[in-house]
């Protein structure tokens, strides 16, 4: 652990045309930022994290969800000292070599970080060949020896056509920093205080400065809304054949899409455009085509085609077909085959859960419980108006509506039957 990670996260993160801030956006079901985090975690216990721009909100956020860990969170002073340096002024480190990150790049492996963690060298810059035109920092060498860093806005036509590109993540010593961080600059295109110039810094004092080389999918830069998509496509990419590697069948694999938090246990069969969100657990399951579950764990159990599971669903060996949708739901050997609203409710072992059947779990007010014992039938179309129990080995006849007051009486091997009186009135048409 003796290494100290620093976390570039104060950016305005303009280019991503988005109210919330860029290290805050969607990614796999969690938040960019939470890429970074979790890598920054495993290698250090002194993470700082330098933030700016919607700095209250990405504080909220990380001390909710990472609360057994203390962040040292610093605000960069952007009238006085913009830019990636800018970002480090001031900092004092715990260690004598720090890592610095960058809170836009979700993709980076821990086994990158562990290995860029072993070089010696005083100053390591991580970087790809990129063949393409692009905004990177063009990374200016001679033979082995690294010279300097061009920002792409301040390079040369002969500098931009340079493959070498700057990753963005650094090892460095703490000494390093303490010296060259003061002594930036700002007369460049942007006016910034580029953290790029240390390399020429270090190259100027002869000091052992390295490239570490890396890949550009996984050191990409998220700057837009399409390089969040495309890094969303390869994380997706990425979850999806961990699974499948671990066992689970899925049939049009381009079609389903698995939150970062879905774990499967067992032999799981998921069919076309079926989606995970959330933090799910579903072992030994057949998730038909279309199915949508979020934040729930499903055991031993076949749902869908359409079937729509919402949060803080605990489903086992149980039958969800199409077109039902159950949330807050206890089922231990359920069938509810079709078109059914199953919502706060505790439903046991061999209940059938007929067609169109619904659970009216709320008054206006509040969301009341429903609880339906072993072996109860209820008929198609049943409305149940929670709060209500409905006894074991009960028989609730197609098309009653029913609430407490009309179940008081009811017991176990009971019929509830209710049918709306009929009339047929001859010739209404001609009317
Ligand atoms: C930066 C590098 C570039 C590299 C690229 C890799 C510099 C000057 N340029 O460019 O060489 O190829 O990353 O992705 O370092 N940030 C702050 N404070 C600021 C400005 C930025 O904390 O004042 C943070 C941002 O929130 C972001 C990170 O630093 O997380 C990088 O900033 P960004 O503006 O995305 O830099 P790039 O233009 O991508
Ligand atoms: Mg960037």
């Amino acid at each position: 652990m003796s290494i100290s990670v620093v976390i570039l996260a104060a950016g305005f993160g303009t280019r991503m045309k988005s109210e919330t801030s860029k290290v805050l956006q969607p990614l796999c079901g969690e938040k960019m930022i939470d890429f970074v985090v979790e890598n920054a975690i495993k290698l250090s216990d002194d993470v700082k994290v330098v933030l700016y721009h919607q700095k209250d909100e990405i504080i909220k956020y990380l001390d909710e969800k990472y609360n057994n860990f203390k962040f040292d969170y610093i605000t960069q002073d952007m009238q006085n000292h913009k830019g990636t340096g800018g970002a480090l002024y001031g900092i004092s480190y715990r260690y004598d070599d720090v890592i610095i990150l960058n809170g836009d790049m979700p993709l980076v492996s821990i086994d990158s970080l562990l290995k860029l963690k072993e070089y010696k060298s005083d100053l390591v810059v991580s970087a790809f060949l990129c063949h393409k035109p692009n905004s990177y920092g063009k990374v200016v060498t001679n033979g082995d020896d690294v010279i300097k860093i061009v920002e792409s806005k301040d390079a040369n036509e002969e500098e931009k056509k340079i493959a070498l590109s700057n990753a963005g993540v650094y090892k460095v010593k703490k000494s390093l920093l303490d010296e060259f961080i003061p002594n930036l600059g700002n007369n460049n295109a942007q006016n910034e205080y580029y953290l790029t110039d240390i390399v020429k810094m270090a190259t100027d004092k002869k000091c052992d400065v390295k490239t570490y080389i890396s890949d550009e999918d996984e050191f990409l830069g998220v700057n837009s809304k399409l390089d969040l998509e495309l890094a969303e496509s390869k994380l997706q990419e990425k979850i999806k054949n961990y699974w499948l590697e671990q066992g689970v069948i899925m049939h049009n694999k381009q079609s389903i899409y698995i939150s970062k938090q879905t774990k499967f246990i067992g032999e799981c069969e998921i069919y076309e455009n079926s989606s995970f969100y959330g933090k799910n657990i579903i072992e030994k399951s057949v998730i038909l085509a279309g199915s949508v579950i979020e934040d729930s764990v499903i055991l031993n159990s076949q749902l869908g085609p359409h079937a729509r599971v919402r949060p803080k669903c605990d489903i086992k060996s149980s039958r969800i077909g199409n077109f039902v949708e159950c949330k807050n739901a206890k089922l231990d050997g359920v069938k509810a085959g079709h078109l059914s609203y199953l919502g706060d409710c505790v439903i046991e072992s061999g209940v059938n859960i007929g067609c169109g059947v619904v659970i009216c779990n709320y008054d206006g007010k509040s969301k009341h419980q429903t609880n339906i014992g072993k072996n109860a039938f209820i008929g198609s179309n049943t409305n149940l108006i929670a709060p209500i129990t409905i006894p074991e080995d009960t028989l609730i006849a197609a098309g009653s509506t029913l609430g407490a007051k009309q179940t008081k009486d009811l017991k176990q091997k009971g019929l509830f039957y209710q049918r709306a009186d009929f009339k047929i009135i001859d010739n209404f048409k001609d009317f």
